[in-house]
C-alpha cells in the first residue's frame, strides 16, 4: 500500500511513522509512505502555501494551487490513487472499521490542514473522503494523518507477527480488551488471577470474555448498543 502525505509541516509527520509498527510495515516492503512538503509547490516567489480568507475572519487558509500541483504530480505516477483525504475535525469520525476498509486500499493520499482550513475548492475538486479522529480540535492535520497511517499500518497483512494479535484487539470485534499480565505471577503481593495460571485454555478464554464484556458494559455501553 502507499500512502502519500501533503503537508506544510513535513518535520511532524517524517520522523514517527519510521518507527514501530509503521517503520516495520515499511521495511518489510508492505507500505510506503511518501511526505511531500507542499512549500516545494507553491508558484509565487515567496512560496506561500496559505493566504488570509476573502471576507475576512481569523487564521489563513492554506491555498489551493500547491495542493493541486502536488496531486497533479502524483496523478502522473503509476497506479490509480483511491482516495485522496483531508483530515479535518467536520468530518466523518475515524474509528476501526473505516481503518480496516482503508487497509485494503492500493493507494490512498492524506491532506493534512493547517491554519484555518483549506480553501473550499481543494475539498469539493479533489478531496474525496474528510476525516475527523475525534470532537476535540488539533492545531493542525498532521497528528490525525499519523494516526490514520499507524492504524492501518498494522493491519495490513503480514505487518504483525502474530495476526490474532491484531484481530482481538479492542473494537475488532466491538468489545474492549480484557487485562493482560506478564511475569512475575507475584509482584510485590500484586498477584496475577489464578486462573491465567491455570493453563486451562476453555477457562481462561471464558474468563477473558467476561472480562471484556464488562469492561465494556462499564466503559462504552455504546459499544454494546450498536452490537444488537
Ligand atoms: N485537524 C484538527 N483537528 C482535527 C481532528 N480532530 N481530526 C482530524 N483533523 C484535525
Amino acid at each position: 500500500m502507499r500512502v502519500d502525505i501533503l503537508t506544510a509541516l513535513p518535520e511532524i509527520v517524517r520522523g514517527p511513522l519510521n518507527e514501530s509498527i509503521p517503520g516495520r510495515a515499511q521495511e518489510k516492503g508492505l507500505l510506503e509512505v511518501h511526505i511531500h512538503d507542499i512549500r516545494a509547490y507553491a508558484t509565487d516567489k515567496y512560496r506561500r502555501v496559505d493566504d488570509y480568507p476573502f471576507g475576512g475572519g481569523a487564521g489563513m487558509v492554506l491555498k489551493p494551487e500547491p495542493i493541486f500541483a502536488c496531486i497533479e504530480h502524483l496523478r502522473t505516477l503509476d497506479g490509480a490513487i483511491d482516495e485522496v483525504i483531508f483530515l479535518t475535525p467536520d468530518g466523518e469520525v475515524f474509528n476501526q472499521s473505516l481503518a480496516n476498509e482503508l487497509s485494503l486500499k492500493n493507494r490512498i493520499v492524506l491532506l493534512a490542514g493547517h491554519y484555518k482550513g483549506v480553501d473550499q475548492r481543494v475539498r469539493d475538486s479533489i478531496v474525496t473522503r474528510e476525516i475527523s479522529i475525534g470532537d476535540y480540535v488539533l492545531s493542525g492535520g498532521e497528528l490525525p494523518a499519523m494516526v490514520l497511517v499507524d492504524a492501518i499500518a498494522r493491519i495490513l497483512p503480514g505487518v504483525l507477527g502474530d495476526t490474532s494479535s491484531a484481530l482481538t484487539d479492542s473494537f475488532q470485534d466491538g468489545f474492549l480488551d480484557a487485562p493482560t499480565f506478564t511475569r512475575p505471577a507475584d509482584f510485590n503481593g500484586l498477584l496475577v488471577p489464578d486462573v491465567l495460571l491455570s493453563g486451562d485454555h476453555k477457562r481462561i478464554d471464558e474468563w477473558r470474555d467476561a472480562q471484556r464484556l464488562e469492561k465494556t458494559r462499564l466503559r462504552r455501553p455504546d459499544l454494546l448498543d450498536d452490537s444488537i
